[in-house]
């Protein structure tokens, strides 16, 4: 298959989700190995959509350990609960944040990060990893962001 993601240029970030999505879905469709496909993923999600950081934590002895991402180095763990990424894990929901510097316990993996979204991707009622974009700009994920990162949450849960 080509292995290129195509996005139009001038199209709304709604319109982008709608194209990226399914050229996602074929993407990981013919692999099986969980790494290459999040790899890819992460990739994909930072090049069609420009986002600052995105990358995957995945449950490891009780808390998060960094896995495949895109963007700046990153811290590499996160406990249960602390952090975004750690309440999105502890309270197996999205987390969306307008402003990093107003939640307590926000860990700076990098002093750009201004706004962050979180997807917890679980299996059988538990939270196997979490999905983390981090945005450079105050308040930039909204409902749009929130309903198309957990549809990709979900074509990555039917992988697991
Ligand atoms: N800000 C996250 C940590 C991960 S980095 O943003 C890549 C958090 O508070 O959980």
């Amino acid at each position: 298959m080509a292995e290129d993601i195509l996005i139009s240029d001038n199209v709304t970030k709604e319109e982008r989700y709608k194209e990226l999505l399914p050229q996602i879905a074929a993407l990981i469709d013919y692999e099986d190995d969980l790494t290459a496909n999040l790899a890819n993923i992460a990739a994909a999600l930072k090049y069609g959509l420009n986002f600052f950081w995105v990358g995957f934590y995945r449950v490891k002895d009780g808390g998060l350990i960094l896995g495949p991402f895109q963007g700046p180095v990153a811290c590499t763990r996160i406990a249960y609960n602390k952090g975004v990424c750690g309440t999105s894990f502890a309270q197996k929901k999205t987390v969306v944040v307008d402003d990093v510097d107003k939640f307590p316990g926000h860990i700076a993996c990098s002093s750009l990060s201004k706004s962050e979204i979180v997807i917890p991707i679980m299996k059988d009622g538990e939270v196997l990893m979490v999905l983390d974009v981090d945005s450079e700009h105050l308040s930039s994920f909204d409902e749009i962001d929130e309903r198309y990162l957990n549809e990709l949450a979900l074509m990555v849960q039917k992988k697991l």
